[in-house]
């Protein structure tokens, strides 16, 4: 399999170009002042880390509200679009599966399914073990990921048409690795006459999976929520907002 598919600056160099438009037609971009509201209530006149920071979309407006904002990612390209986009968030290149820093924060989050992009259960836990020790003892840890949706499935594989309006369409092809939880996915954009190719792939976890991975690390569940704006986590919901504190604070 090409490393294309694997979280790099490979990755992120296919990506930058597009990322903002993509997000904005996808309403990432419109949420991200929400996301920020929810997430000041964690961390008002404190300080905060995001894992797998990109180009800012949510750190940005959480600096704005007055939080000291620091990132890590692993792509020179997207550190370099946070950097156009401000010098208010702090950023460095770093692996968020394992990571030290001295700092301690109120807040750590990985928003937009970030935690996804390490592909195996080792590396997951490791972050979240990483995260835990990046926080003040009455720190908290945010983390937004999607709910698995593995049905449709013909031989291991799907093709889903996840976008059309007037000017694009998004058909994602995935192939399904069951043994490890993997998806290999291409996403297929088109657009005028253009088409682009964005492969990557994912690890999902499924919400209880995640709360035993963040009980090896010392941390409990606190709060879950169906979106940003405290909408109910339901047998509906298509994502989780889980919040996580040490256990015993
Ligand atoms: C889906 S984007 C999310 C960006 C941003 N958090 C947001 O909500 O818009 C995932 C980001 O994680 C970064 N990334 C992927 N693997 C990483 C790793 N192992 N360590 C740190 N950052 C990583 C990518 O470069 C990319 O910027």
């Amino acid at each position: 399999m090409s490393d294309d598919f694997a979280y790099s600056d490979n990755w992120a160099s296919n990506w930058a170009p597009i990322y903002e438009k993509f997000n904005s037609i996808r309403g990432r971009v419109a949420e991200a002042d929400v996301t920020a509201a929810f997430l000041e209530r964690y961390c008002s006149g404190g300080s905060a880390l995001e894992l797998g920071i990109g180009d800012g979309r949510v750190a940005v407006p959480l600096s704005e509200r007055g939080v000291i904002v620091e990132g890590i990612d692993n792509s020179d390209t997207m550190l370099k679009l946070l950097g156009k986009r401000t010098d208010l968030v702090k950023a460095w290149k770093g692996d968020m599966a394992n990571f030290s820093t001295e700092q301690r924060y109120n807040l750590v989050y990985c928003a937009y399914n970030t935690l996804m992009v390490l592909v195996t259960r080792e590396a997951q836990i490791s972050c979240l073990r990483s995260a835990a020790e990046a926080l003040h003892d009455e720190g908290t840890l945010v983390l937004e990921l999607l709910m698995p949706v593995i049905d449709g499935f013909v031989g291991g594989q799907k093709t889903t048409t996840t976008l059309v309006d007037h000017e694009n369409t998004f058909v994602t092809t995935d192939i399904h690795d069951p043994l490890n939880q993997n998806l290999v996915s291409t996403l297929l954009w088109f657009s005028g006459t253009s088409v682009r190719r964005l492969p990557y792939r994912v690890r999902y976890v499924y919400h209880q999976e995640l709360d035993t991975m963040a009980e090896c690390v010392g941390l409990k569940l606190a709060e879950r929520w169906g979106d940003w704006t405290g909408g109910e986590f339901t047998e509906g919901s298509k994502r989780h907002i889980s919040v996580y504190r040490r256990a015993g604070s």
